[in-house]
């Protein structure tokens, strides 16, 4: 391996820190790497495995000012390129406004998802909410050739090179972006038409905005959908005609929400209403769908099937656990984000758009989360989703599960006890034939070996385990969302004799 140290960023956290989730297998990283030819600890890269896997990371650098929540900490987006057979890596910091302030001032300035916005040092920020630091560290996807990084509760988009991990800069899509509201996390990608499918929500009326980029990164489209007050949506979905929209039962508490307090409440007596909305359609054209009530954080794909438009998701058994006594007190601080105790399965929606009725079901008992499946089916029938499984009471992935959709059948790889891996994005093998005609990757936080590993699987059988295992410079933490690009959506890959260097392209 090939390895040089980048960048390192000033962090005042404390050394005795004894924060779960910015310790262990959270532990932050300071360090940017850079490394090329990985050194390939097991197996052999496939020489037909050529693009990049992107992952976005929470590294928080300074003690948050009251409470800290793992999604308040810095973006950093870690690639691994494949080409040829060789594998390199880059890790770097999203340069988010947010990061270079704190950095100057050498403390947090906002208040995270934990505390109340009243105590952010700063009298601006973004997020739904308002006042939020704004870390980009949530999702990250590829449009126009450009990866993209976005924060969960709304925020800016931050252009990062794809094969440095460099940020290029905030997006703007020439001066018509919507900074006043932001955007969430989970834009869609549609490979069929490159174009991109997003929306937004804030505490003021209408709630929530839609809207579509096209392939030559303009905005062709943005519309209100009015909600009947604030909401939290996280994800949508979209078809070859429609985009599918949620208003969940779980959302700010609106007596809360005028005393200054966000606190989300779940309420079981309200059903989960899904928006369907043709793509460029206005909110005349909406079309509610009343659902059994839940909350679903992630959906996987939707597309449609003669009358019906149909989309997966997971469906949460309990959305607001209660606080058991069982655990810790961070397991029960954290039980929001451990999916044993909300269970989300996956689950089928099909919206009939003759009668407007929703007919649902469970298509698996095994409780997953964080879906992926091959992109370049998205918005289309397909057949496979690849999921997480989790650690009992933790934020943390102790498997792998591929659900065959068609049958019911699934496949399971479990990682060492210890060994935790990401959201493992799929990636065609080129000249794939088939949809699961490919590699599943994912990143390791390796607790036994003190170390982080690119792991990657036949996406055909993941039960045999991995067809090679790349070791990285450093552990990394745990973290969110990834996704990825094939070289040949990248413009510049093909014209450059080394992609890892390829800076400022
Ligand atoms: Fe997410």
């Amino acid at each position: 391996m090939d390895l040089d140290v980048v960048g390192r960023l000033l962090s005042t956290l404390p050394a005795d820190d004894d924060h779960p989730y910015r310790t262990g297998p959270w532990q932050p990283q300071t360090t940017e790497w850079k490394a090329d030819n990985l050194e390939v600890v097991q197996g052999e890269i496939p020489t037909d495995l050529d693009g990049v896997y992107l992952r976005n990371t929470e590294n928080p650098l300074h003690p948050a000012i009251q409470n800290y929540h793992p999604f308040d900490g810095d973006g950093m987006v870690h690639v691994v390129g494949f080409r040829d057979g060789t594998a390199f890596y880059r890790n770097r910091f999203v340069r988010t406004d947010g990061l270079a302030l704190e950095q100057d001032a050498g403390k947090s300035l906002w208040a995270g998802l934990a505390e109340r916005p009243s105590q952010s040092l700063m009298d601006h920020g973004w997020g739904a909410r308002t006042r939020m630091k704004d870390a980009s560290s949530t999702d990250v996807v590829v449009h126009n050739g450009v990866a993209l990084t976005s924060f969960y509760q709304c925020g800016d988009l931050y252009r990062v090179d794809p094969m440095t991990a460099e940020t290029l800069g905030k997006e703007t899509w020439g001066g018509t972006f919507p900074f006043d509201w932001g955007v969430s996390a989970h834009p869609k990608i549609d490979d069929a038409t490159g174009e991109m499918l997003f929306f937004n929500y804030s505490t003021e009326a209408p709630y929530m905005n839609y809207g579509v980029v096209d392939a030559n990164n303009e905005l062709v489209h943005y519309t209100p959908v009015p909600l009947p007050g604030p909401r939290l949506p996280h994800d949508m979905a979209f078809t070859e005609n429609y985009a599918i929209l949620n208003d969940c039962p779980l959302f700010w508490d609106p007596e809360g929400l005028a005393q200054g307090a966000y606190a989300a409440r779940f309420h079981p007596d309200m059903p989960m209403r899904l928006g369907v909305i043709p793509r460029r359609g206005g909110p005349d054209d909406i079309r509610w769908f009343d659902a059994e009530s839940t909350f679903v954080l992630h959906w996987v794909n939707a597309c449609e099937d003669g009358d019906e438009v149909v989309v997966d998701g997971f469906f949460e058994s309990d959305p607001a656990p209660a606080d058991n006594g069982m655990g810790d007190k961070w397991q029960r601080a954290f039980r929001f984000l451990a999916n044993d105790r909300m269970q989300p399965r996956l689950h089928r929606w099909r919206l009939n758009m003759v009668t407007g009725l929703c007919k649902e079901e469970s298509l698996t008992d095994t409780i997953s989360e964080f879906g992926m499946m091959n992109g370049s089916h998205a918005g289309q029938k397909y057949r496979y989703a690849y999921a997480a499984t989790s650690k009992p009471a933790w934020f943390l992935f102790d498997g792998l599960v591929k659900h065959d959709t068609w049958t019911g059948q699934e496949q399971h790889f479990r990682f060492e006890d210890n060994v935790y891996g990401s959201e493992s994005a799929m990636a065609p093998r080129v000249g794939s034939a088939a949809e699961d005609d490919g590699y599943l990757i994912t990143l390791t936080t390796d607790m036994n070996q003190d170390a982080s590993f690119c792991v990657v699987f036949d996406a055909s059988d993941i039960t045999v385990g991995p067809v090679c295992t790349l070791r990285l410079p450093e552990r990394i933490s745990s973290g969110t969302h990834s996704t990825w690009a094939a070289g040949s959506d990248l413009p510049d890959w093909a014209h450059v004799d080394d992609p890892a260097t390829a800076v400022g392209l």
